[in-house]
């Protein structure tokens, strides 16, 4: 096990440094409390979006460092030099399976050297520890063996850096636009721009991991298990994650997980064309599902361990499934986290109704929720809005005039309540009573309206002087015979939200999916408002389409997010790129983010809150004996003006008639609040003045109620700004690359023992693919060809292990062969590495070719720009890797040139260049065919105008595949308003904006196809 890492103590209050955008403003009241209760409880912090002149168009940034892990241009084998390995191991105590001895022999240990101590704590440590070593556990093939295992230490190469601000800059509408606020400018706002990713100086730069510099959001393309080892061991991030949302694939039908195409989200198991066509995530495949649940498990395992060590003890993990295999991840999790760190396990709604014909249909999935540990764990409660007549709010059915006047309500008039809620204050009676044991203070009987009330078998909820408030504050009614507690909507118009999440399909979901198993947002919004601060860390290594980092980034935390699959990677890249949102006003703008938004407060009037209010009994003191005087006042006047009897309807003596000639006289709650036909003219001005009384009581009463409420802070619902607008704010896109082709002594012999294989140390697999080669030869565009004569491995033992193949082409040119990994792309450490070991063969290779299942697009980029040798690219059939996992080979050609992308610069008059691509080779799986130069695939394209040569910095962003309503037209219709029409529009084509050159003289294209292949050229101009 590697070292404990130790959780930042800071992590919870951040440092103080000054926060980065100069343009956040104070809010106009930052600490105005919202109107006590609406109904509404939305529409008071959301301000009607103005737009036009004044708006500014802003993203959020983070005062937080990180390490300067490298970029990727800057890496060489000496500057970024392998790492080695961790060892991971599972902890034996947090599993009875790998404690558990058939022999008892522990267990007999445990209870003689317990009893040897004599110690009780001890004795209990060992009594506790025997019940553990006696529960069940889940075992499943290969757990116990498995107690330990190693993770390659790599480094995460910074390969993009995007700042959509920094591409909108591009096409916003031309300057000098008469505006409203002269500090504000037309379109985007400057000084947004500067800098939002500092280039380190030379020197330090290159001194990877030793540097801080700003925060920038990562989206990785990677392993999990490779990219959270390296975030822990590399860059000492242990304990800074608040929330790690993990969904992995479910377990089931494995194949449907993967998609293989950007834009076809019908991907089915189990067939042939859907299966992907990246090597990394074949090995994912196969890693996961070859021994079905079995490899799965463990798959999880090693990744919920190192997911434990990246969470700050405050943090929760969720983790998304389906109810095939919620028992066995919740076994899992116990084992990892511990079962007392279990926080819930939420069943959420999916969708409306299965397709399945057969039997009960399945409309949930779940989330299984723990905390790094339970008693430290960060948690806001959120709240629904009570619905009348539904959720939180149905038993309210009554309601109360200004007057006093009391009445249940018809449906209809519930259903319209709204229209009467200045009139009317709906109520229900609510429960009075608890099972608590009674103490001091608390009665069995209190006198309520001439009836001794009783608390039947519970206890009141409060004793006798709250009681007492209570009935003085007007908050007590009777069910029947039942006092109970008058529970006023606008006491509390939300209630907290409960772990069963009925809500979350979305109308026409399906249909805005980007991805084959993208999760509904507001699923993982609840758990990141649930468990994190603005400015918090939160990891998803399962990225998917990024709806995580999505939310994330939608709410001002930090996100850190992976995965193996460039499709996944493209999809999210393209969603968080082109994604708008509300600018959510900061509490404390000098703090940034870590200080917070302006949430709206919601009053929670409480019965203990009234119980405990002193002011009630001053109220009663001050006010009651006038309405005492009143009461006399009237029955003396009833009584001169001998009205008629009158029947009592509440209270002790409810259905009694008064007869005020024979001196019956009328209790304070028996005094009718309509004046009765038969009474003479005489009394009413004495009723009236009662009345009055009375109300002048009640509404110094509930003013003291309101302002000795709580207050209760709706964590999901900050003000909003209305002059400002929102995009995400600056990422980086990284990779993991590949740890370089294996070395001799890890490489996989073949199956049966070949001494030639054996000598030279190649790898079984290499072996096939250069016997392949020999046989096939590399096919080209528009049949070309070529042949090998012979070709032979290589000696590796005089350090040529990134060589291994030798021969000659038909034409007689000596050739060398660098395969690249079987499951990951070719990268620049192989192209240095082969090319400085071709160097030293005698005689001198004419060629290399490098054959790769994926090309890094850095080292396909290299290989282009060879001198002195000629280098080709040769695309590897995947068949190589599946043919046990397809039906049927679709064809039987297995190795392709593949050529540089075609990229065309033009000059303008005006000493300005304008890119086009025209296309780049396609190696089309289903054919089985080179396409040459098409630009239908292309489904990104990015354009760095002064390329720097240490990672890609895009100023313009080109979606050509994007439909109606995809791309930048993503963006909201207000930020759109910003923006010039017809040069967004040429962000969705092939062609560029006309731009200058840079310091650097050098531009660098990025296009990457629909299966989320990229190609990187970089050309100088002039
Ligand atoms: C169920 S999807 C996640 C979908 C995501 N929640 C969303 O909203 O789009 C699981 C993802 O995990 C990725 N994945 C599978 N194995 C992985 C691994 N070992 N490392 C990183 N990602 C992996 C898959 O490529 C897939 O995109």
């Amino acid at each position: 096990m590697p070292a404990k890492p130790h959780a930042s103590a800071d992590i919870q209050t951040g440092n103080q440094d000054e926060f980065l955008l100069e343009t956040q403003q104070a809010p106009d009241t930052p600490s105005k409390s919202p109107k006590p209760a609406s109904r509404k409880t939305k529409s008071t912090t959301r301000n009607s979006r103005a737009t036009g002149d004044d708006a500014q168009i802003l993203s959020y940034r983070h005062a937080d460092k990180r390490v300067n892990n490298p970029e990727v241009g800057m890496v060489t084998p000496a500057t970024d030099p392998e790492a080695g390995k961790t060892k991971w191991a599972y902890d034996p105590h947090l599993d009875p399976a790998l404690g558990f001895d058939p022999q008892r022999s522990q267990i007999e240990t445990l209870i003689d050297d317990a009893l040897a101590s004599g110690d009780s704590d001890q004795m209990r440590a060992a009594l506790e520890e025997l019940k553990r070593l006696q529960s069940p556990y889940l075992n499943w093939a290969g757990k116990a063996e498995r107690t330990a295992f190693d993770i390659d230490i790599v480094s995460l190469h910074v390969h993009e850096r995007i700042d959509p601000a920094s591409i909108l800059t591009a096409v916003r509408k031309a300057m000098g636009a008469k505006t409203k606020n002269k500090d504000a400018v037309k379109g985007l706002q400057p000084g947004l721009f500067d800098a939002p990713f500092e280039s380190l100086p030379l020197r330090d730069a290159i001194d990877f991991y030793r540097h801080e510099r700003g925060w920038a959001n990562r989206l990785i393309s990677g392993d999990s298990l490779l990219v959270m080892n390296s975030l822990l061991q590399k860059e000492n991030m242990a304990g800074r994650v608040q929330m790690i949302y993990i969904d992995p694939p479910y377990g089931i039908k494995y194949g449907s997980n993967f998609q293989p195409f950007v834009g076809k989200r019908d991907v089915k198991d189990r067939k042939d064309e859907d299966l992907t066509q990246e090597p990394e995530m074949i090995k994912a495949f196969r890693d996961t599902w070859e021994l079905g649940i079995h490899s799965y498990l463990t798959y999880l395992r090693d990744r919920l361990l190192l997911a434990r060590e990246l969470l700050n003890e405050t943090g929760s993990v969720f983790v998304q499934i389906s109810d095939e295999n919620v028992h066995t991840v919740r076994c899992l999790l116990d084992e990892i986290f511990g079962v007392e760190n279990f926080v819930s396990l939420i069943p959420f709604a999916k969708t409306t109704s299965s397709s399945t014909n057969s039997g009960l249909s399945t409309v949930c999935d779940y989330l299984v929720w723990y905390a790094r540990d339970a008693h430290k764990l960060k948690y806001y409660q959120l709240y629904f809005e009570k619905q009348l007549l539904g959720a939180g709010g149905g038993a309210y059915r009554k309601a109360r005039d200004k007057i006093g006047r009391t009445r249940s309500l018809t449906i209809r008039e519930i259903e319209n309540f709204s229209a009467q809620h200045d009139e009317w204050q709906i109520f229900r009676l609510d429960n009075l009573t608890s099972s608590r044991p009674a103490g001091d203070g608390d009665v069995s009987s209190i006198p309520f309206q001439g009836r001794a009330c009783s608390p039947g078998k519970g206890t009141f909820k409060t004793d006798k002087a709250g009681l007492s408030r209570l009935i003085q504050a007007g908050r007590l009614g009777l069910a029947g015979n039942t006092l109970s507690y008058i529970r006023y909507l606008n006491d509390f118009l939300v209630f907290p939200i409960s772990g069963l999440w009925e809500d979350t399909t979305i109308a026409g979901f399906a249909a805005d999916k980007q991805y084959v198993v993208e999760t509904s947002a507001k699923v993982i919004e609840r758990c990141l408002l649930m468990t994190t601060d603005p400015g918090d860390l939160v990891l998803d290594p399962t990225c998917g389409s990024g709806t995580t980092a999505f939310v994330a980034e939608k709410w001002g935390r930090r996100w850190i997010t992976c995965d193996t699959s460039r499709v996944a990677v493209t999809l999210a890249k393209q969603r968080l790129m082109t994604a708008s949102y509300d600018y959510y006003d900061l509490k404390y703008p000098q703090e940034g983010l870590k200080g917070g938004f302006i949430y709206k407060t919601v009053p929670h009037i409480t019965l203990k809150s009234i119980a405990n209010n002193p002011e009630i009994d001053t109220i009663y003191e001050q006010k009651h004996p006038a309405i005492e005087a009143a009461l006399e006042k009237l029955n003396q006047a009833l009584q001169h003006a001998k009205a008629p009897a009158l029947t009592i309807t509440e209270g002790g003596r409810k259905g009694q008639a008064l007869d005020f000639s024979k001196g019956d006289t009328l209790l304070e709650w028996e005094v009718p609040f309509d004046y009765p036909k038969n009474w003479p003219a005489t009394v009413q001005d004495a009723l009236a003045a009662f009345h009055s009384c009375r109300q002048a009581m009640q509404t110094q009463m509930d003013t003291s109620i309101a302002a000795h409420a709580d207050q209760e802070t709706l964590y999901d619902q900050p003000a909003i700004a209305r002059d400002k607008l929102r995009i995400t704010g600056p990422f980086t896109v990284e990779a993991v690359p590949f740890p370089s082709v294996k070395s001799l002594d890890e490489a996989d012999g073949p199956a049966e023992a070949d001494t030639s294989i054996a000598r030279t140390g190649e790898s079984g697999r290499q072996h096939q693919w250069r016997d392949e080669l020999l046989k096939a030869g590399i096919r080209g565009k528009g049949g070309q060809k070529l042949n090998f004569a012979d070709l032979e491995p290589l000696p590796t033992d005089d350090g040529l292990q990134h060589l291994h193949a030798t021969g000659h082409l038909d034409s007689g040119e000596r050739v060398v062969v660098s395969f690249g990994p079987e499951y990951g792309a070719l990268e620049q450490r192989q192209v240095t590495n082969a090319l400085t070991q071709a160097g030293n063969l005698f005689p001198l290779p004419k060629m290399i070719v490098f054959c790769a299942f994926a090309f890094d697009p850095e080292a396909a980029k290299d290989i282009d720009a060879l001198r002195g040798i000629t280098a080709l690219k040769a695309q590897m059939n995947t068949d190589l890797l599946t043919d046990d996992l397809r039906k049927a080979r679709a064809h039987n050609q297995s190795f392709w040139l593949m050529g540089q992308p075609e990229v065309e610069v033009r000059k303008t008059k005006n000493d300005q260049y304008v890119v086009e691509v025209h296309g780049f080779d396609y190696f089309d799986t289903v054919k089985g065919e080179l396409i040459s130069g098409g630009k239908k695939k292309i489904a990104m394209w990015a354009l760095d105008t002064d390329y720097d040569e240490r990672s890609l910095f895009p100023h313009q962003v080109f979606f050509p595949m994007a439909g109606r309503g995809e791309g930048w037209e993503k963006l909201k219709k207000n930020i759109q308003a910003e923006l010039d029409e017809s040069r967004l529009a040429a962000f969705h084509g092939t062609v560029s904006l006309p731009f200058k050159a840079g310091d650097n003289r050098k531009i660098a294209v990025k296009i990457v196809d629909d299966r989320g292949i990229e190609s990187l050229k970089v050309i100088p101009l002039d």
